[in-house]
């Protein structure tokens, strides 16, 4: 996408505003079909966390997607946006018995990932097929909070807890279909992969039935000008390989799945804010911007760095500056960022803002949320409209008037 038409949508669409581009969530999904060419059953499942507007569900089935999801809610969105059950994985944490019942009565693949769930579940359901999610204890990703792998995690079944793992399967006589395991995000080495790879076929081995094996995601994009991103064809060559060989060895050609959110829609995304104020302090200058953490809370949260430019003005001379946000509390989406120069009403341009960014948007300060856009064959369609006074007071009950004067 050029500068021209983000600012020709944000003019038409109005500020802050999220922008997706659909050619680059295509590409990305083809370039890792392609890297996989090998494997004869591949199966991307698009991690739906990562951007869950109904537009971009569609987008991604009719490019031969399944999903992942985590909740109940992923789940109903996912169906309502026209997948079939059998196209959509479940992969709860720390959600109860019941809110599994109900999506595996939807037909959907479930996952579990902790032995007492394991065990109720198999119980009641022997004969449903189930996947499992192995924690194999390996320290991945390029932050805590998204290292989910590691020996401390609250994610999936230790694989030191194998054993008890198998005897419920045994005692239960459930249906083991599949193994996952997912360790975190943001993983540049490949090496990692391919070594948590052969925790996963290690597990494999104490099952008899699988048919699919699942390697989560975690591929790391470049965020920055020569950013480092992991090599998706290099590891699609490598681990293609090992996989057709381990296929061999278990006697049956399994399907390998992927889960990726942030490969997929990452660089997709822009985010566009307007700048309301340039305010030079003693020590900075600040260029306060109509958003906050509110609307991308990931400088905030992670500590990551979107790339930011001035797409009004992009040939000015470059400064430096600190990009904050009009929320009540420390708000820095950039610290001393070199931009070129920035006169107040400028058109702000975030980079990798289609992951993890309107999904984890709130109406904090009691702010509207951004609208979405996607670009499709040259032409933006808005794909969710900017919230409203009335958005704010939905579901909140005043009290009874005789209660008005306490
Ligand atoms: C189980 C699982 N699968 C897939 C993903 C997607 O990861 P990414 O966005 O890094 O591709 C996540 C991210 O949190 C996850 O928890």
């Amino acid at each position: 996408m050029q500068s021209k038409d983000l600012l020709q949508l944000a003019e038409q669409f109005g500020n802050p505003l999220y922008v997706y581009d659909a050619e680059k969530i295509q590409s990305q999904y083809n370039r890792l079909s392609k890297a996989f060419s090998k494997v004869n059953k591949l199966r991307i499942n698009y991690a739906m966390k990562a951007l869950s507007n109904v537009a971009i569900l569609q987008l991604l089935k009719e490019m031969g997607s399944g999903l992942d999801t985590v909740s109940i809610q992923e789940v109903m969105l996912g169906l309502h946006a026209g997948y079939d059950p059998e196209k959509i994985f479940y992969t709860p944490n720390g959600v109860s018995l019941e809110e599994i019942e109900e999506v595996n009565a939807m037909g959907v693949q479930i996952n579990i990932d902790n032995l007492s769930i394991l065990e109720q579940f198999g119980t009641k359901y022997p004969n449903v097929p189930v996947c499992i999610r192995i924690n194999p204890h390996v320290m991945a990703g390029g932050n805590a909070n998204i290292s989910v792998g590691h020996i401390d995690s609250k994610f999936g079944i230790s694989v030191h807890q194998l054993p008890h793992l198998v005897r419920i399967v045994e005692n239960t006589k459930m249906n083991i279909v599949g193994i996952h395991m997912h360790t975190g995000s943001d993983i540049l080495d490949i090496e990692v992969f391919l070594y948590a790879a052969e925790i996963l076929f290690d597990a494999a081995k104490n099952f008899k039935n699988l048919e699919f094996l699942d390697f989560g995601s975690g591929f790391k994009v470049p965020y920055k000008k020569d950013d480092i991103e992991t090599d998706i064809e290099e590891l699609g060559k490598k681990l293609s390989k090992r996989f057709n060989a381990f296929c061999v060895e278990y006697g049956k050609e399994l399907t390998l799945i992927f889960e990726p959110g942030k490969f997929l829609v990452s660089e997709a995304g822009f985010f566009l804010a307007k700048v309301n104020v340039v305010k030079q302090t003693t020590s900075t200058v600040f260029a306060g911007i109509d958003s906050g953490f509110n609307h991308l809370i990931r400088p905030m949260f992670y500590g990551s760095q979107h790339h930011i430019e001035n797409i009004s003005h992009p040939k000015g001379k470059e400064r430096f500056y600190s990009v904050v946000g009009y929320i009540c509390e420390t708000d820095t989406f950039a610290n001393n960022r070199k931009i070129s120069e920035i006169k107040e009403g400028d058109i702000l341009c975030f980079r990798n803002a289609g992951a993890y960014c309107f999904s984890m948007a709130s109406n904090y300060n009691s702010r509207y949320k951004p609208a979405e856009v996607l670009w499709l064959k040259g032409e933006g369609h808005l794909i969710r409209a900017h919230e409203t006074f009335e958005d704010l007071l939905k579901n909140q009950i005043p009290l009874p008037v005789e209660f008005a004067t306490i």
